[in-house]
């Protein structure tokens, strides 16, 4: 297992201009769609950290041949090209991955087998295979469908209608991807809107995808040719930044390119509740994802805000930095409906309580959320990143903002969504 520990002292403030590697979510999915294309694509600015590596192995073990440079190209087999693979199907340390192929390999004529890393074979799983058994697959998993390895026996599919009891971008790609290869139409309604990126990239691909509020509707798929594909930067791994220069005085940073879809932007939001300075300058449009600038000046005084309902899904990936500015910020910050933290790459808020609690945070663990009470100031401590790489990055955060030395034991996980992440705070740092 990767490990490693990492000392990080006091910062003064973070300036400059930064990119960021690209989106996450959006690399996924444009490498499965790419590779149903028929013909190639051009990936251009995708990102390179172990989650997306994941996927891109696990589609070269099917038989599509992707040629590396500084853009990916692709080249697609066509909606039933896909060659069964050889060998198990190592997703890493990658839920995306695994859930979002688990439907696209349902419809598919071969057999697969999907496993992980020993954190991902602990995570919940019956999210997808209840409603993709729904819509006829065959697959099975440890505890009846619930863990992780999924084993799929490829069959035949009919549309469902589908509500989701969770906002879950992850459930709602993987029912789209069965849905490209069922008989009729398949319907998934949300609770609260997730992020949209497959929606998006099918619309831009020219494929047959309606939507109406909360509802997406998807229809069987038919031949369609590549494309080239922009992946803006992640505004997921910028929020580290973000987060940061508001919390550090005299900072002042600018992200370029950076995604600004408004399914993601709910970090944004919540930091302008609590007062901080910062502009987003939208410049455009690609692949049908916004894009633009995204600037951040660091102010003296930040307020508790309370973060809850239809806010959640828009920053859930970015809880842990936001638990790190609401220690800087005045008062309480109440965060709640977001027990899904519970089942992310680590339990979150247990993580989050715990090692905040360590560098002298006032938190109150809650089943759905916590409570965090700012005092302005965190202290130096021996931390743990739980394997977590967004916990490592955030406890980053806290100890550039803290008083005395920080130690964060498992830094070497950030590889899984920003390698790069150090030299680009080499880059900004002002001790
Ligand atoms: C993702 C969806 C989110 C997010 C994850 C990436 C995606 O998960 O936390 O990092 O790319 O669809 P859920 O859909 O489980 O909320």
């Amino acid at each position: 297992m990767r490990a490693k520990s990492i000392q990080v002292n006091p910062a003064r403030h973070l300036r400059g201009k930064i990119n960021v590697p690209g989106d996450k979510s959006i690399t996924h999915r444009a490498l499965i769609l790419s590779s149903l294309a028929k013909g190639g694509s051009v990936i251009k600015g995708m990102g390179r950290g172990l989650d997306c590596l994941a996927t891109q192995k696990i589609i070269k073990r099917m038989g599509v041949v992707i040629e590396e440079g500084e853009d990916l190209f692709v080249q697609g087999r066509g909606i039933h090209g896909l060659e069964e693979p050889g060998d198990v199907l190592g997703c890493g340390n990658s839920a995306t991955t695994m859930r979002l192929l688990a439907g696209l390999l349902a419809g598919q004529n071969f057999y697969s087998v999907l496993s992980g890393d020993r954190f991902l074979r602990e995570r919940p799983m019956s999210r997808v295979t209840e409603p993709l058994t729904m819509m006829g697959a065959k697959i099975w998993g440890r505890k009846r469908g619930h863990f992780p390895p999924l084993s799929i026996l490829g069959s035949p599919l009919e549309g469902i209608r589908y509500s989701l009891p969770i906002p879950s971008a992850q459930v709602k790609s993987s029912l789209i991807l069965a849905g490209l290869y069922a008989e009729g139409e398949t319907c998934i309604t949300e609770p609260y809107q997730s992020r949209d990126h497959t929606e998006r990239m099918l619309k831009f691909l020219g494929l047959p995808i309606e939507r109406d509020d909360l509802t997406v509707r998807v229809k069987k798929l038919t031949s369609f040719p590549g494309r080239e594909i922009s992946v803006p930067g992640d505004v997921s791994s910028a929020a580290f930044f973000i987060g940061g220069a508001a919390i550090l005085e005299g900072s002042h940073l600018r992200v370029l390119s950076v995604g600004l879809n408004p399914t993601r932007m709910g970090f944004i939001d919540a930091l302008r509740q609590m007062g901080a300075d910062i502009e987003v300058h939208l410049e455009g449009k690609r692949s049908g994802e916004e894009y633009g600038e995204i600037e951040v000046r660091g102010r003296r005084s930040l307020e508790g805000t309370t973060i809850e309902g239809d806010m959640i899904p828009r920053l859930i990936d970015e809880m842990p930095i936001v638990a790190v500015v609401s220690c800087f910020a005045e008062g309480q910050t109440i965060i709640k409906d977001a027990r899904e933290l519970r089942v992310k790459e680590t339990d979150r808020i247990r993580a989050i309580t715990t090692e905040l609690r360590r560098m002298g945070a006032e938190v109150e663990e809650r089943e759905d959320g916590m409570i965090i009470k700012g005092r302005g100031y965190l202290k130096g401590a021996e931390c743990q990143s739980y394997n977590d790489h967004r916990m490592a990055m955030a406890l980053t955060m806290a100890g550039l903002c803290a008083e005395g030395r920080t130690k964060i034991r498992g830094s070497d996980c950030i590889d899984t969504s920003f390698p790069g992440f150090w030299t680009t705070l080499e880059g900004i740092l002002i001790e």
